[in-house]
């Protein structure tokens, strides 16, 4: 018997839902991205050939609407505040003490639930339809990003059973796989990639374009609760099993408790518990159950009274130190890497980490044979922060720093805190250097990264940078594991690479303090690579951007007679050494001839900034000085906020920045 298209697709749409909710919820996907894109086609299909058919909450409409210009401010109906922290048990303790105090002999319940490293909004539902989402702002006044959060998956857009007038409080956030994924899809475009997850989302919420926004997979977890009209809940219990039996995103990890040992018994169960959700926690909150209570205890100015955060600190094992190797830059500067007895750590096994430079070795006193204390907070590289002196064994050795570089055996100089190998043929450096030339963010020759490199220069196949261009099919075919495809592939990469935009090149040669952003101001300035490498002092500093000391630096680098070589020969294989024509596009704009400095914390990446800045004739500077005309602060800024506002500096906002802009 064969079913209606009805049944097909009340199928489907059962099918699509479940697999949303093993992606978003469970972090458990059972099936394949392609195998979900094929089932919502057909969802999609379906929906077109039976338009009745259609589910007014369906995935399918999750695609996003028309481009905004800016986002609209609105006013919170009840202030979005934030949490007390605490670090400490003792702490923990003392609130639950104040708690009861302040209950005048009430007795008193909590309820522990995870702090989700998110972005907090807020979410209104009016007759069971979602009408407003909200950003906190300052808390006050939020974005309007609604059409942004209809995007998210697993938020239906009616909630025929909700009371009236409803507005839940919870946090949006990008699931540990989609942020990889994003990222990677960033540096295969050459764009900046995003410092954690938490970032993108925030990212992702501002976006003016929402069907930007629907092909990132941002997921929420509601939590909280802001204005309510009709039946009201009585418990932070009632609420979370509300917001399930709603079919609202929730989270399922929650404890009911009474006494401080129990409170600190499900604080650590949490901490157990929160390595397998879908987003990244890093604490626990810590609720006083019944919303009359939370009533009587009030708030401060700042956060509520009834809650706190307990945050879990940054994940730290001890470890044996097995030895010190000393990794080779590609400017040579030598970083000692700790070999360490393999250690799990915030869920990875790590057996190396930074000791960052050698003056910081002998101020931790850190030897090998140590048992030393190692760290990895958010996504930082694992770092060793102290030793146990207590236990160090009689045969520990200090760390000597090495009296030549220890790839070439070539000298090394002492520069502030770092020892850098001086030789230009280091085999060492020439590795790095490939590899940078090579990168994404450079000139993008796929299929050389780290691996490659190092193999094409162990195989003698490149000793010098321009060698990359000498390569061929039946010299890469001798190579290990290489096969006639693999070097096709990478010969046609490389082939590419000639016709790339002058700014790729100049970054790409590594010229030390030259980052990828001022590589795009020197090509606009001088529009070829000869005119660039014949500039004097004076040229150089007439460019937006050039500070005395880099201009030294790109002088230096351009009278070494191994760069002039260099250049020689990569113009010999046919390299492009002139701006394009969409490099020069004509970029006066409202900050013609402003300078700017970046702080704080921000929404996007600083070099997302940097370019806008710059797209609109703008330049960015490090410090604050009475020349500066705005200083962009972010949340958290500190010290460069106060010189600001002792120079009387203009400081904007991000929002004040995107109305300067319009
Ligand atoms: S309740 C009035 N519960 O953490 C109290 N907040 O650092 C409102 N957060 O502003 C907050 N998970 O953005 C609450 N389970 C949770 C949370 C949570 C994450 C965020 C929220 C808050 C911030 C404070």
């Amino acid at each position: 018997m064969s079913s209606t298209p009805a049944q097909n697709y009340a199928r489907l749409l059962q099918e699509v839902r479940r697999h949303d909710h093993l992606y978003y919820v469970q972090a458990q996907p059972e099936i394949s991205d392609t195998a979900y894109d094929r089932l919502y086609r057909e969802l999609l299909d379906l929906e077109t050939t039976h338009p009745k058919l259609a589910d007014e909450n369906s995935p399918t409409r999750k695609v996003g609407g028309a481009p905004l210009d800016s986002f609209r401010t609105v006013a919170h109906a009840v202030r979005m505040q934030s949490l007390n922290n605490t670090y400490s048990e003792q702490e923990l303790s003392d609130f639950l003490d104040r708690v009861e105090k302040n209950l005048h002999g009430q007795e008193s319940e909590f309820v522990i639930e995870p702090k989700i490293d998110g972005v907090a909004v807020s979410l209104r539902y009016e007759n069971g339809r979602l009408t407003q989402g909200l950003t906190r702002g300052d808390g006050e006044r939020g974005d309007d990003i609604t059409e942004n959060l209809k995007t998210i998956r697993t938020l239906p857009l009616s909630v025929p059973k909700l009371p009236a007038k409803i507005e839940f409080r919870g946090e949006v956030y990008l699931p540990e796989a989609a942020f990889a994924a994003l990222n990677q899809s960033r540096q295969k475009k050459g764009e900046a990639l995003f410092a954690n997850p938490r970032n993108a989302a925030a990212g992702t919420c501002k976006l003016l374009d929402s069907r930007e926004v629907s092909k990132r997979p941002l997921a929420i977890v509601l939590y909280g609760l802001g204005e309510v009209a009709g039946p009201t809940l009585k418990t932070q219990l009632e609420l979370h099993r509300q917001i399930l039996a709603w079919g609202l995103p929730g989270h399922e990890w929650f404890r009911h408790v009474r006494t401080p040992a129990e409170v600190l018994h499900a604080v650590r169960e949490l901490d157990q518990a929160r390595t397998q959700f879908p987003f990244a926690t890093d604490g626990a909150v810590i609720k006083v159950n019944r919303l009359d209570q939370q009533k009587i205890l009030g708030q401060t100015d700042k956060a509520p009274r009834w809650a706190i955060a307990y945050k879990y600190a940054p994940e730290q094992s001890e470890t044996r130190l097995l030895n010190v190797t000393f990794q080779v830059g590609r400017t040579g500067v030598i970083t000692p890497v700790a070999e360490l007895e393999p250690v799990l750590l915030s869920g990875s096994t790590v057996a190396r980490a930074t000791l960052h430079n050698f003056e910081e070795i002998a101020r931790k006193d850190i030897r090998v044979g140590d048992l030393v204390r190692v760290e990895k907070a958010g996504e930082v590289i694992p770092a060793v922060i102290s030793v146990n002196l207590a236990q160090r064994p009689p045969q520990s050795k200090p760390i000597r720093p090495p009296k030549t570089c220890p790839v070439c055996q070539g000298p090394l100089e002492k520069e502030d805190v770092f020892l850098r190998c001086t030789s230009r043929d280091c085999i060492g450096q020439l590795k790095r250097r490939l590899q940078h030339f090579a990168h994404r963010g450079a000139m993008d020759i796929e299929g050389l990264g780290e691996v490659m490199a190092t193999q094409l220069v162990d195989a003698g196949l490149i000793q010098h940078l321009d060698h990359i261009y000498d390569l061929t099919e039946e010299k890469l075919t001798a190579l290990e594991r290489m096969g006639e495809k693999s070097a096709t592939n990478l010969l046609a990469g490389i082939d590419a690479s000639r016709r790339r935009p002058l700014w790729r090149l100049i970054f790409g040669l590594g010229i030390p303090q030259v980052g990828a952003v001022l590589s795009e101001t020197l090509a606009r300035h001088f529009r070829s690579l000869d005119r660039l490498s014949r500039a004097s002092l004076a040229d150089l500093t007439q460019a937006n951007d050039v500070g005395p000391k880099v201009a030294e630096e790109i002088v230096a680098f351009f009278h070494e007679a191994s760069t002039r070589r260099l250049l020689t020969s990569l113009q010999k294989a046919g390299l492009n050494f002139s701006a394009l024509p969409e490099e020069l596009e004509e970029r006066g704009g409202i900050f013609s001839g402003k300078k700017f400095v970046i702080t704080g914390t921000l929404s996007l990446p600083r070099e997302d900034w940097i370019r806008q800045i710059q797209s609109l004739g703008g330049s960015v500077v490090g410090s604050v000085s009475a020349k500066t005309d705005f200083v962009l602060a972010g949340e958290e800024a500190g010290s460069k906020l106060e010189k600001a506002r002792a120079l009387g500096v203009r400081v904007i906002s991000e929002k004040e920045f995107e109305k300067l802009v319009g």
